[in-house]
């Protein structure tokens, strides 16, 4: 299997993952063979990669960490408890945030966001999440493939899995991992009190409009300081996930000690940075940017994880972007890889497996030479080829 831009997917190929649509219904199953109506229905839907199974690519095995059932019962969660309590916003148009914060947390807004069954059932279900994470120590990759739609919950899903499997390698234990998935679940939530139109706007923001964004994180924190039985850091996820280093992030410009500091996992000083958050801030900017935008591409992921381990120290907890790289690959499995240098310059081909010692060394699989002519596939472990040098391809 295969991960594959849209605009190289041709009648006759298999998908090799579902396809879901805006509630979740599914649109195409695995195993259906492509004919043009299908191809232009994803496009127009704004889907941009999909999975595709064929021959060439039959031993790449594409491991979710969580299995599908599970994947849209938490995304269908987050989608319901969005709606609802959004359904209790009159008018955020011209407000300003004092206004907006006062209103929060007024008994309506508060009670259609506490009282509303989708968030009760999200706190029940955390718990089959973290449980099938639990035996997950890597990630071959975050493999959703977003929807234009639902991209907010589905890229909530994707941190939250991310931010376990970090968690898990620096041993928290399971309670703080289900505040970290209500956290993640609930990150950007802040989001439906700003005015659609500047979240949903595709060409650069205003100033003016960039500070109302950031306000996100405040209104996330405020709709849900008072939940019990939640977790008092899941609630500073959403306040801090913005957060940087330096103290040059938002809202509070919080600075950090760059150490993993496994006491400071909880919520303990209003003002203090906590771990749990960082390690959202990774996972959140990792997502993000990788994702497919209606506006643009997403990033390749090994440019991401570039950029992640070039802000160590400044915008990530050093010591945990350390740990960020120990169970992320810089080039996820399935990816579509083009080599560099050496012999093979030019050839491309897709990521075949990891090598769990040298997770930015996998083997790979290569398909096509420098003229993108078809060629016995042949495999290369970059794990013994230690000068060889490539890129994604997306
Ligand atoms: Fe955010
Ligand atoms: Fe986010």
């Amino acid at each position: 299997m295969r991960r594959m831009h849209i605009q190289n997917v041709e009648p006759g190929m298999v998908l090799g993952k579902a396809v879901y649509g805006e509630n979740y219904e599914v649109l195409l199953n695995r195993g259906v063979v492509l004919v043009e109506g299908h191809i232009n229905g994803l496009k127009k839907r704004g889907f941009i990669k999909v999975y595709i199974d064929d021959e060439e690519t039959a031993d790449v095995v594409i491991k979710d960490p969580i299995s599908d059932k599970i994947r849209i019962m938490a995304t269908k969660d987050i989608l319901k408890t969005y709606e609802l309590t959004q359904s209790a916003i009159v008018s955020i148009e011209a407000e300003t945030t004092e206004s907006i914060i006062k209103s929060i947390n007024t008994p309506k807004i508060k009670n259609a966001f506490q009282e509303n069954q989708a968030f009760k059932q999200m706190c029940k279900d955390i718990n089959s999440f973290v449980d099938e994470l639990m035996n997950e120590n890597i990630l071959s990759g975050l493999n959703s493939i977003k929807s234009f739609d639902n991209y907010t919950f589905e890229h909530s899903v994707d941190t939250a899995v991310l931010s376990i499997i970090i968690a898990k390698r620096l041993f928290l234990d399971k309670d703080k991992l289900r505040q970290i998935a209500i956290g993640e679940f609930l990150h950007d939530i802040g989001k439906i009190f700003i005015d659609e139109k500047i979240i949903n706007k595709q060409g650069k923001l205003t100033t003016e409009e960039y500070e109302q964004v950031k306000q996100h994180t405040t209104y996330g924190y405020e709709l849900l300081k008072d939940v019990e039985n939640i977790g008092e850091a899941s609630k500073h996820i959403p306040f801090q996930h913005h957060e940087r280093q330096d103290g040059k992030g938002y809202p509070r410009g919080l600075r950090g000690n760059n150490k993993i500091d496994s006491g400071n996992v909880g919520y303990t000083d209003q003002d203090k940075l906590i771990m749990i958050a960082e390690i959202a801030a990774i996972a959140d900017f990792y997502d993000a940017c990788i994702s497919d935008r209606p506006y643009r591409k997403g990033l390749a992921p090994d440019f991401v994880y570039g950029l992640i381990k070039d802000g160590s120290g400044t915008q990530f907890n050093r010591e945990l972007v350390e740990c960020f790289l120990g169970v992320m690959p810089k080039y996820p499995v399935g990816s579509e890889v083009r080599i560099k240098n050496g012999i093979n310059k030019d050839f491309t081909g897709v990521v075949l497996s990891l090598n769990i010692q040298q997770l930015s060394r996998p083997k790979v699989k290569l398909l096509r030479d420098a003229k993108k002519n078809k060629i016995t596939p042949c495999e290369i472990d970059l794990s013994s080829n230690i000068t060889v040098d490539m890129e994604c391809v997306c």
